[in-house]
Parts: C-alpha cells; sequence; structure tokens
C-alpha cells in the first residue's frame, strides 16, 4: 500500500481501518482532474523559482506519461493506493525519482481535493446543460409541429380547458430552460480556483495563485484558505439543480405514463423505449419513465447526503467530507443518463391526435368558453358561470355536450344562446381565442416559438 505519510508513525495502520479510510475506488474518477491540477501546480512551482524549469520538465513529462499509460491502458491504476492523489504521486516517483517528490511542493490533498472535485463538478455542470439543450431542441420540434393538435388541459387531473399539444410541451420547455439557467448560475458561482490553499492556512512559498488559476481556466483563486479546503456549497448547489431537473423529469415521465396507459392511448412509445411483460404478452411498458420517475429519488437523497454531511463540520477541512463523492458521482451519472434517454424517448415518442382531440371535445373542456359567450352577450360573468353551470348539468344527465345540444335545448336554459353559439364552443375558437401572452391559442404560440428558437440558436453555451 502506497501511502503518502508514516514518518511519525511507529506501526502499520491496521487493514480494516487502511480499507474504510481509503477512497481510490471511487476518487480514481478524478484521475484527469488531478492530473490536470498537477499540471497546473508544477508549472507554476517553476515560473515562481520554486523548481527549476529541468525539474518541471521532468514532471510534466511523467505526468503526461502516466496520464496516457492510463489513457490507453497499459497502466492500470493501483487500488491499494489510498487516494488517487498518492497513485499519481508514488508513480511519478517510480517512474522519474526525485524529482516526482518535488510535485507537492506547497499543495496539500486538502486543497488538491477540493481542485480535483471543482473541476469535475464544472466539467459535468457544462455536460448536463449541454444534454438539457438537446432535450429542449427536441421539445421545440414537437412544439412546432402541433399548434393544431388539439388535447385537454387538467386541473385536479380533470379535464379543465382545451390546450394544444404545443403548449403543454412549452410548460416543460420553460421548466428544462430554467434549469439550463441554474446551471450557468452555478457555473459562474464554483469557477474560483482552491488550489494554494494549502491545508488550510495558505503555504509560506511564494505561489502565484492567479497564474494557478488561470492556467485552469478560472475566473480566479479563491479568496480564503479555510472556506477554501471545507467549502462543498459548489456540490450541495449542483445537487439542488440537478434534483430539480430530476423533479421535472419526473413530472413529464408521470404524464408520458398516464398518456401511454390503455384508458388514455394518447402517446404511443416507440418500441425501441418500452419494455415486455414475461407473462402477458399483450403489454408494452413504459419502463424508462418509470426509472426515470423512480431514480429521481435517489438524487434527492445525495442532495440530503451532503447536506447533512457538511452540517457540523468544523473548520476546515474533516475527512467526512470525503463522503462528497460517491453520491455526487452517482447523481450525475443518473442525470446524464435519464435526460439522455428521456430525450431519446420524447424524440421518438408518437402522438394518436385524434384520440387526444377526442377527449378534448368530451368533458366539457369548453364550458368556460361557454360562460364568456354569454359574457358577450351581456351576462354578467358570475350568471353567466351559473347559468353553464346548469346546462352542464342538464348534458351530464341526457349523456350529451354543449355543442350537440339542439338550439331549441339551449334556449330552454338562457334566450340569450344564438346560433353562433356552435362557432363560440368548437375547439377550434376555444384555443384560437387565448392569445395573451403566454397562453395556447397559435398566434401567442408563434411569438413564444420564434422566442425559443432564438434562445436556442445562441452559439455560446450558458457555461462557458
Ligand atoms: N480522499 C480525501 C478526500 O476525498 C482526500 C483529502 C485527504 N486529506 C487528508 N488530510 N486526509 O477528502
Amino acid at each position: 500500500m502506497a501511502q503518502l505519510w508514516g514518518g511519525r508513525f511507529t506501526k502499520e495502520t491496521d487493514q480494516m481501518v487502511y480499507d474504510f479510510n481509503a477512497s481510490i475506488g471511487f476518487d480514481k474518477r478524478l484521475f484527469h482532474e488531478d492530473i490536470e491540477g498537477s499540471v497546473a501546480h508544477v508549472t507554476m512551482l517553476a515560473k515562481q523559482g520554486i523548481l527549476t524549469e529541468g525539474e518541471r520538465d521532468k514532471i510534466l513529462e511523467g505526468l503526461s506519461g502516466i496520464r496516457k499509460d492510463v489513457d490507453d491502458g497499459t497502466l492500470e491504476i493501483d487500488e491499494t493506493c489510498e487516494d488517487i492523489h498518492s497513485f499519481v504521486e508514488a508513480e511519478l516517483i517510480r517512474r522519474i525519482g526525485d524529482a516526482g517528490k518535488k510535485l507537492h511542493t506547497g499543495r496539500s490533498r486538502n486543497d488538491q481535493v477540493a481542485l480535483d472535485m471543482r473541476l469535475y463538478a464544472r466539467k459535468h455542470v457544462t455536460e448536463v446543460d449541454g444534454l438539457l439543450k438537446e432535450l429542449l431542441t427536441v421539445i421545440l420540434t414537437v412544439m412546432e409541429e402541433n399548434m393544431g393538435t388539439y388535447m385537454p388541459g387538467f386541473t385536479h387531473l380533470q379535464k379543465a380547458q382545451p390546450v394544444t399539444l404545443a403548449h403543454h410541451y412549452g410548460a416543460y420547455f420553460e421548466m428544462f430552460k430554467r434549469d439550463r439557467q441554474r446551471m450557468s448560475d452555478i457555473y459562474e458561482r464554483m469557477n474560483y480556483c482552491p488550489l494554494g490553499a494549502g491545508a488550510l492556512a495558505g503555504t509560506t512559498y511564494p505561489l502565484d495563485r492567479e497564474c494557478t488559476a488561470s492556467l485552469l481556466g478560472f475566473a480566479g483563486p479563491t479568496l480564503n484558505s479555510m472556506d477554501s479546503v471545507s467549502d462543498r456549497d459548489y456540490l450541495i448547489e449542483f445537487l439542488a439543480a440537478l434534483s430539480t431537473v430530476m423533479m421535472h423529469l419526473s413530472r413529464f415521465s408521470e404524464e408520458i405514463i398516464i398518456w401511454n396507459s390503455n384508458e388514455y392511448q394518447f402517446v404511443e412509445i416507440d418500441d425501441a423505449y418500452s419494455t415486455g411483460s414475461s407473462i402477458m404478452p399483450q403489454k408494452k411498458n413504459p419502463d424508462i419513465a418509470e426509472l426515470v420517475r423512480g431514480k429521481t429519488g435517489r438524487v434527492y437523497g445525495a442532495l440530503m447526503s451532503l447536506l447533512t454531511t457538511m452540517k457540523g463540520i468544523p473548520l476546515a477541512y474533516n475527512k467526512d467530507m470525503q463522503e462528497d463523492k460517491e453520491l455526487t458521482f452517482d447523481a450525475i451519472d443518473t442525470v446524464e443518463n435519464c435526460v439522455t434517454l428521456f430525450t431519446g424517448m420524447l424524440r421518438t415518442m408518437k402522438f394518436r391526435k385524434e384520440r387526444m382531440a377526442a377527449s378534448a371535445m368530451n368533458g366539457f373542456t369548453n364550458a368556460t368558453d361557454a360562460a364568456d359567450y354569454l359574457v358577450g352577450k351581456g351576462v354578467p360573468f358570475r350568471d353567466a358561470h351559473s347559468i353553464i353551470g346548469r346546462l352542464v348539468l342538464y348534458c351530464v344527465e341526457k349523456g350529451t355536450s354543449i355543442d350537440r345540444l339542439s338550439l331549441d335545448e339551449l334556449r330552454g336554459i338562457s334566450d340569450k344562446f344564438d346560433e353562433d353559439i356552435y362557432m363560440a364552443v368548437s375547439l377550434e375558437t376555444c384555443v384560437e381565442k387565448r392569445l395573451t401572452i403566454g397562453g395556447p391559442g397559435p398566434e401567442a404560440m408563434r411569438k413564444v416559438i420564434e422566442k425559443h428558437k432564438e434562445y436556442l440558436a445562441e452559439e455560446k453555451s450558458q457555461t462557458k
């Protein structure tokens, strides 16, 4: 077992203690970030005259050799090392000898791991942002193609007023757009470099922290060394934003599961994104949507776990913080997989437009419009509401709908009804007249879709 300490110990660590303490099993994921951080550190050390140029070149060459060999599979990460930092350093020393022992000058694993995690998180904020952008592109395509696809809009899962598929998807566009904005906020806040904070109190070497920050693409160095090594806010914020993404995906999944049910049959999920039953041959299950809904729990779990881990930690670094990794990695993997699969499922899902329109027609989704019609004829809204309430009751008892009543029947309830009522309560009119900003009417939708197109065309990614 390669470990970086031992001078002050007279006994070997108990094997179980060693294993319990070790993190290489999961922090080996930070291999690339660890090398990247060391390259910047060593470059800066030489610039400051702390290392010679010769030492720097030897170290850089060693590091790049290690990276190459691990990448192409010639070198395996040795899991008997305590952590990824120990592995890289031990391997470097094995390769280049004494110069390698100077890599860790003016650095602690505390600022090293803080840097590695930040680099990793920053990269994945950008990755998640990119995946969300693809999801938005698919949503926007469905919107453009379905401004005239009618469906019922619900409140309390009861039919409320007719909307269009474009409008319904438009709601999710807003959600995932906000998720991207969150990614960009988080990115900006986390984009400061903790390297150079040392164990907790900086170092006596003349480190140039501005230099390493800029070499690693950060906006600048962090400004308090104790905070730098013990801050995991950026992970908590990232996990909170990922939880919100999952909450949105889970709501959308729930709707797709309902739409896919035998009762609704609004959609058909592509064969490639459904699964069958081992016993019931007729089944085609929406497993992807269910799994996305289900996996939301574990992402929330990661957030709760890290918040709880952090809540009692005194300044500065404490080993508790090693617990930030597994759950964060798992949450990032989960969200990236979920967004990717969900996007594929949406891209290939078919809509049964006639069923959706038929469903929008029954269930009195045009009752508000019938009341508004009476308002247009001079009836105060509250009275109109009550008249249409009675009309609906009449229809329910007769098993029919407002648009199927004869003019005589309508007039039996209010003499304000005329021939133009049929036009006024048609599905098309109900939707087309809803033209206020944000409404489902085609004119309103067209404007919003234009804005969305411009937004997605913006070259600059939100997070860099
Ligand atoms: N594996 C540790 C972690 O993830 C690295 C930092 C160790 N620092 C220390 N002083 N033991 O937090």
